[in-house]
């Protein structure tokens, strides 16, 4: 991490501190690492943050709906998902210093030290970043957070906190179908806490302990559905126009391009650039063995490119999954699928029932499933795949606040230079929309107008009420806050009832009305 990164997160972090945007977790007791709480402006980001993925993927479309399901769940849903056998890091401990530490990041932590320790062994080239002593071998280290559900401290009353929203939406996807009158392709989002037991969270809140998520699982028909039903399958080779509404015969590699195109739109109505950003797309060796794509957005933090959220197409796994471990069938009916089995010979079905084979075998999987897979087609029933868009709210807030951050330096009140620090939100996630004032705060008249003003708008959005100080100075707060609007009520506005708009990125000042404030704030809030 170059220096000058250094400390513009050591500036960030500061800021975030001295105007409660984030505190450490239980900080009169030390803290706790990887435990972050959100102050009074970083809770206002935060609901922001939240309510406009809410909006964007849930609200604003007819193909989604919402689940808000329990932290702790049935602990078979951990085995079935692959959590409880395979999610781990690989751990290491020094011997002298004692230090835990993944042993995938220790090339990292090293590059990060000022210091550099030299190994305490001769010719030793795994050994401790912070002082040179022996490491011990690497183990795998499972991430979830157990707990016991009952009065019980048995093995068999076992749970763990969810380590991600998604397995609850997998769990609950036949009760949702019931119940919405929703039919693939559709999708289930869900908000809420996650928790990993990191080994060494890192980086401010980038890897936190406890953290939220916003996921989507968007259920998809799988290919050959889509080519028994329209004769065709869309790909990418096609040229479709994901700008355009979603259509029937796309195949999973269109969909999958569609929501990560979706993604993209997201962060730019939230403030993030697309040149900001980078795509990677994960290679085949790198894809877990059921993924047929990945793609991880990735950000620049100060600390280097991480991953911002990752796209993911799971094919058919977890509801299959959920299937075998539970018993319970994940397939839907399709009744116009059957329809359109229906109208096809002995011959043609055992012609489809072939490519399958072929296609099967090509891609490493048995073969022999070909039959029944396409059994259940032709009777207008599968389990559906589905593309995974899958979000951190708390990485993005951070991302947010490391693009919003400036340190301007602009000509002083008294001459000179001064430095302006500005949070640059976007109005949509500002935690607060306006601040409201008035120019001379001992003038009863401006007071009453600014108050009524204030109360009025509050109604609609977060606002702040200031009275002390300087203007200037007040200006300056609500930069730091990010606050994109500060109405000034003055001796005109007791005339005729308009006032001044401090826009906070040009620092310029427009009369304005009530009404077309409100309309300007309208125009820049909607999605
Ligand atoms: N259901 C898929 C899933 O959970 P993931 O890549 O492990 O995939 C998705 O997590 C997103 O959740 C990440 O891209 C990141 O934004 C966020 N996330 C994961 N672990 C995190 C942690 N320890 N602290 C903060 N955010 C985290």
């Amino acid at each position: 991490m170059a220096e000058e990164n250094k400390s513009s997160l050591d500036a960030l972090t500061s800021l975030c501190k001295r105007r409660g945007f984030i505190y450490h977790s239980s900080e009169i007791y030390g803290g706790m690492p990887g435990f972050w709480d959100y102050g009074p402006l970083g809770c206002e980001l935060k609901n922001n943050v939240k309510q406009a993925w809410w909006q964007f993927t849930v609200r604003g479309r007819e193909d989604v709906v919402g689940l808000d399901a329990t932290i702790i769940m049935h602990p078979k849903i951990w085995k079935a998902s692959g959590h409880l056998d395979t999610f781990a890091d690989p751990m290491t401990m020094c011997r002298d210093c004692k230090k835990l530490m993944r042993a995938d990041q220790i090339a990292d932590i090293y590059a990060e030290q000022k210091k550099k320790p030299q190994p305490k062994a001769a010719g030793a080239d795994f050994f401790c970043p912070y002082c040179g002593g022996e490491l011990t071998e690497p183990k795998p280290f499972n991430l979830m957070f157990k707990t016991v559900v009952g009065p019980i401290d048995d093995p068999s009353n076992v749970a763990y906190l969810r380590p991600e929203t998604a397995q609850a939406i997998f769990a609950q996807f036949q009760n949702v179908t019931d119940t919405s009158r929703q039919r693939v392709p559709y999708g289930i989002a869900q908000m809420g806490k996650s928790f990993r037991n990191e080994v060494t969270p890192r980086n401010y809140t980038f890897r936190s302990r406890e953290f939220e998520q916003m996921e989507l699982e968007f259920f998809i028909r799988p290919d050959e559905a889509v080519e028994l039903q329209y004769g065709r399958v869309v790909t990418l080779a096609d040229k479709p126009d994901l700008d355009g509404p979603v259509q029937d015969d796309w195949g999973w590699e269109v969909w999958h391009k569609y929501w990560v195109e979706q993604r993209k739109k997201f962060l730019n109505a939230v403030g993030l650039p697309t040149e900001r950003f980078v795509e990677y797309w994960q290679k085949p060796d790198e894809l877990a063995h059921y993924a047929r794509a990945c793609v991880d957005i990735e950000y620049d933090f100060p600390f280097g490119r991480q991953e911002l959220e990752g796209i993911a197409a799971r094919s058919d796994f977890d509801l299959s999954q959920h299937q075998k471990f539970s018993g319970e069938s994940q397939a839907v009916f399709d009744d116009p699928l059957k329809q359109a089995c229906k109208k096809l010979t002995d011959a043609q079905k055992a012609a489809f029932v072939d490519k399958v084979r072929k296609d099967l075998a090509a891609r490493g999987k048995d073969p022999a499933a070909a039959e029944k897979f396409c059994a259940g087609l032709f009777d207008g029933k599968y389990v559906p795949h589905v593309i995974e868009p899958s979000a951190g709210v708390d990485r993005l807030m951070l991302a947010l606040l490391c693009e919003a951050y400036e340190e301007q330096k602009i000509a002083g009140e008294k001459g000179g230079e001064d430095v302006r620090t500005v949070l640059h939100f976007n109005p949509k996630v500002a935690p607060v929309k306006a601040a409201v004032f008035p120019l001379v705060r001992k003038d009863p008249a401006q007071e009453k107008m600014a108050r009524e003003i204030f109360e009025k708008l509050r109604r609609k959005v977060n606002c702040m009420w200031d009275v002390s100080g300087q203007i200037g100075r007040r200006y300056r707060r609500q930069d730091e806050a990010g606050t994109p609007w500060c109405i000034t009520v003055d001796g005109q506005s007791v005339q005729d009832g308009t006032f001044t708009v401090r826009d906070r990125d040009s620092m310029e000042q427009k009369r304005m009305s009530y009404g077309e404030f409100l309309a300007m704030m309208d125009e820049a809030l909607e999605f």
